[in-house]
């Protein structure tokens, strides 16, 4: 797949398909000059086929002459209501509706309402992620043809560098979306640290992993009290990306890593939703997807660690009980009142460890709450920080790559609910305010002295249906946002 601009206007441009965004308020004229170049009676037809120019609408016609084979009009609705994700969103369409046709696309829209430069890089995003589809479990593959070649057309001035970036990140999402696709037959811990360790070399990270044995040496015991009941071995991963020259800022991404996630003896039942529990590993899908993608863009100046503590819930034999008390490696005692609740227990070692690595910042992201998905949705991941300076980073990363964010509050009160009679902490609070709770559960285990964010992203890393950019399955959520934080850091 390729992705260039062409100056050209649409009208001399010579392709197999062409993509034209339409406003709603001036269809009529848009579509007369297009009559005058393509084909007589367009108007009509789309009358016919009640095409009004409104936001998601398509209109497809095969063309005769020597111009386009295929003309695919998307409403854009008025300019004044317009949003870059609107863009995203119409440019998904439009190449949905082009699959089956070979060859050049070209496509129009309006690059001039916004920044340019993200308007190219927002709509080159979008070309090769809703292409994505994920062939790897099938026999004999069903391969889509789609064209290859895609020109933006009606632009020239733009860097380099953003045009460049486009295939890297979408990279890195793809690759999320792999990781976090693949079942847990597939993709057990062992394979994640495999993969890990596969992408450190390919793009020059330095990588460590930690076995269970060195986990022990640590007293990981919140991590490894997880790991036990599965007959798998637990990974810690460990990639550090260093950039070339001086490093003025040092950053710690830490993804939750559950393979999968069947609730331990609190064992997940009803509406749980037990077989997608695959989806568990969704926060170091995302940490891994960021790794590879900016260990091939090397933004100065900036050094990031990316940590997971990958395992399993399982239960067998060994498996912990609930009400077990265990002891993470910064020394507090934690009474697991719910084996579900297993996503913090890994997640507080990988924060000590993090913390340990003197970071400048630290964000986690995991799939760590049924009550994130209730309050957002599955188009929102909610943020938690104390740390106002980097809840804004973060949100304005998330918004200039479309993906929602919303910061939440970390309610100090509310760690009242954690309190053990026994232990230092229980590992669940009531249910209300459950993903406040688990965000104030994690806290207990970074330095005050770092700034931390918390993303939870129990909603966002799985579509059970095509939107905008995201087909179905895996959304390979947080890549884009981690990737634009990173370079927002390292420009500073
Ligand atoms: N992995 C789940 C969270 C989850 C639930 C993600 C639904 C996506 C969809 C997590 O480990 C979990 O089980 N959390 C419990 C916590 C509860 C026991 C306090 C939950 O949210 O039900
Ligand atoms: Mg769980
Ligand atoms: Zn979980």
């Amino acid at each position: 797949m390729e992705i260039s601009l062409n100056p050209a206007e649409p009208r001399n441009w010579h392709g197999s398909v062409l993509i034209l965004g339409v406003f709603e308020r001036d269809l009529v004229e848009q579509i007369k000059t297009l009559e005058l170049q393509y084909q007589k009676y367009l108007l009509e037809r789309l009358k016919e086929n009640n095409f009004k120019g409104k936001p998601g609408e398509v209109s497809s016609s095969h063309l005769l002459g020597d111009y386009s084979h295929k003309l695919i009009l998307i409403g854009l609705g008025n300019p004044e209501n317009l949003l870059l994700d609107d863009l995203r969103k119409a440019t998904a369409i439009g190449i949905r509706e082009s699959i089956g046709s070979k060859g050049k696309l070209g496509i129009a829209l309006p690059w001039d309402l916004f920044n340019p430069e993200s308007v190219v890089k927002a709509v080159g995003e979008a070309i090769q992620l809703s292409l994505f589809k994920d062939l790897r479990f099938q026999s004999k593959p069903e391969r889509n043809t789609h064209p290859e070649n895609f020109e933006l057309l009606g632009i020239s001035k733009i860097s380099e560098k953003t045009l460049k970036e486009i295939p890297s990140i979408c990279a890195g999402v793809e690759l999320a979306r792999e990781l976090v696709g693949a079942p847990a037959n597939s993709l057990t811990p062992t394979a994640l640290a495999e993969k890990a360790l596969l992408i450190a070399n390919e793009y020059g990270l330095d990588s460590k992993i930690l076995e269970k044995e060195d986990c022990l040496k640590r007293e990981m015991g919140a991590y490894l009290a997880v790991a036990q009941g599965s007959d798998l071995k637990p990974k810690f991963i460990h990639l550090i990306y260093r950039p070339e020259g001086p490093i003025k800022r040092r950053l710690a991404i830490v993804g939750k890593g559950l393979t999968f996630d069947s609730g331990g003896y609190n064992l997940k039942v009803g509406a749980a939703q037990i077989e997608m529990m695959k989806f568990d590993m969704g926060g170091s899908a995302a940490v891994i997807g960021a790794a590879r993608a900016i260990g091939e863009l090397r933004p100065l100046n900036i050094e990031v660690h990316f940590i997971i503590a990958a395992c399993e819930n399982m239960i067998n034999g060994s498996a912990i009980h609930p009400g077990d008390i265990i002891q993470a490696s910064n020394g507090k005692t934690i009474e697991i009142n719910n084996t579900d609740a297993e996503g913090r227990l890994t997640l507080a070692d990988a924060l000590v460890y993090a913390c340990e690595q003197e970071p400048d910042a630290i964000v986690d992201l995991a799939t760590l709450t049924g009550a994130c998905v209730i309050a957002l949705g599955e188009e929102i991941a909610g943020l938690w920080t104390d740390n106002n300076e980097l809840a804004e980073s973060l949100i304005l990363a998330a918004n200039n790559c479309g993906e929602g964010l919303w910061r939440m509050p970390l309610k100090s009160s509310y760690r009242e609910g954690l309190k053990s009679m026994l232990a230092d902490i229980k590992n669940t609070g009531p249910r209300a305010g459950g993903a406040i709770t688990a965000g104030l559960f994690l806290k207990e285990f970074v330095n005050d002295s770092i700034p931390w964010a918390h993303i939870d992203i129990a909603g966002t890393v799985w579509s059970d249906k095509d939107r905008g950019i995201d087909p179905a399955g895996a959304t390979g959520y947080g890549v884009r946002t981690l990737v634009n934080w990173v370079c927002s850091q390292s420009e500073d």
